[in-house]
């Protein structure tokens, strides 16, 4: 069978970095507080040079620099964003055209902090299903643009950044020995949609909005959604948590990290952490994770690797690969 291995990986982050220290300046917070609660220490902040398709392209040329690849190799350029650069075209295609590619398709994935999960499930459908032997799966974002600036109960969250993935066809066993995906579930409950969204669109105030969220529920439903669909991946393909090499979840919050890892029976040591270096980026936290681990040797061909997220919507998914 057809099974979508990964070939290559980037990252990219704006170059300004702002601090918690630089947070008490513009809101009333501290950095014991946002250390405390969410693990965030610092994030990148996008320059007016820098955009959701700058980054992304930044991101996907590493990535095809890392899998020896020119774009004349990718046929489908998959963005996962909920901050694109325009209400339309979708970026994807922006990044598309600035990586010279005239060829192949190109389309933006809205599924929030759950959008690169989306992503690499629909990457891995469209290569099995025969539309695409090659796929830049890229989760970029700027929400310093979307946040009110002036709502400590956001603003210290998040941060901009991008990574990629380039998913690749080859030949599989039909086993979990297989490199490449091998299984993926989403859900979504949008009865949830009010507790975390952006209070602008097109077609309701015809302005961009800004980013809304009530924390404390989105924080409650979290572990469970995280946990019940990690069980349904290793359900899927007789896998159990002693399996797992590698946890790369969203990175919203250490917390929630932690107790979900805890729920499954994860170690600590089997978790790529992140958060505190890039705060939530929503759809590109995943990618920016797999990047460092896999730029200091942790994950290694071979390693039985979940991806995870949860966001709003409710959104929520998970992939799991053999990398
Ligand atoms: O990626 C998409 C998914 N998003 C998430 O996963 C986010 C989920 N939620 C969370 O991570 C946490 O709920 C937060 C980090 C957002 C908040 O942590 P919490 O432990 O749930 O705090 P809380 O909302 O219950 O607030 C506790 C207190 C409040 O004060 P009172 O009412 O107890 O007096 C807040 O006003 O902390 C206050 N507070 C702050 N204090 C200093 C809220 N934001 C801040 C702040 N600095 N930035």
């Amino acid at each position: 069978m057809i099974r979508s291995v990964v070939r290559g990986y980037g990252a990219a982050l704006p170059k300004r970095v702002m601090t918690n220290k630089e947070l008490e300046t513009l809101v009333d917070t501290s950095d014991e507080w946002i250390v405390q609660r969410t693990g965030i220490r610092q994030r990148y902040i996008a320059g007016d040079d820098e955009t959701t398709a700058s980054l992304g392209e930044q991101a996907a040329r590493a990535a095809l620099d890392n899998a020896g690849l020119t774009p004349d190799d990718i046929d489908l350029v998959l963005l996962a964003t909920s901050t694109p650069d325009n209400t339309f075209p979708a970026t994807a295609v922006n990044i598309q055209n600035r990586l010279g590619m005239t060829h192949g398709y190109a389309f933006d994935m809205q599924a929030v902090c759950s959008g690169f999960v989306y992503a690499m499930a629909t990457a891995d459908l469209h290569i099995r299903g025969g539309m695409a032997k090659r796929v830049l799966v890229i989760g970029a974002e700027t929400f310093s643009r979307i946040l009110d600036w002036t709502d400590r109960t956001t603003c210290v969250l998040f941060g901009d950044g991008a990574g990629a993935l380039i998913l690749e066809a080859a030949e599989g066993e039909g086993t979990v020995a297989d490199r490449g995906i091998l299984t993926s579930h989403l859900r979504s409950d949008g009865s949830h949609k009010e507790k975390l969204y952006v209070d602008g669109g097109p077609s309701t105030t015809g302005t961009v909005g800004h980013l809304r969220m009530e924390g404390r529920e989105v924080f409650k439903h979290a572990v469970g959604m995280i946990t019940d669909v990690i069980e349904a991946a290793f359900e899927a393909t007789g896998t159990t948590a002693e399996d797992l090499d590698w946890l790369v979840p969203h990175q919203a919050n250490r917390r929630i990290i932690d107790g979900s890892a805890k729920k499954l029976g994860i170690p600590p040591e089997k978790v790529v952490v992140t958060v505190d270096l890039h705060g939530n980026t929503s759809a590109a936290s995943i990618p920016l994770a797999l990047s460092v681990a896999l730029a200091d040797g942790r994950i290694k061909k071979g390693d039985l690797v979940m991806l995870e997220a949860m966001g709003g919507g409710f959104t929520w998914g998970a992939v799991l690969i053999r990398w």
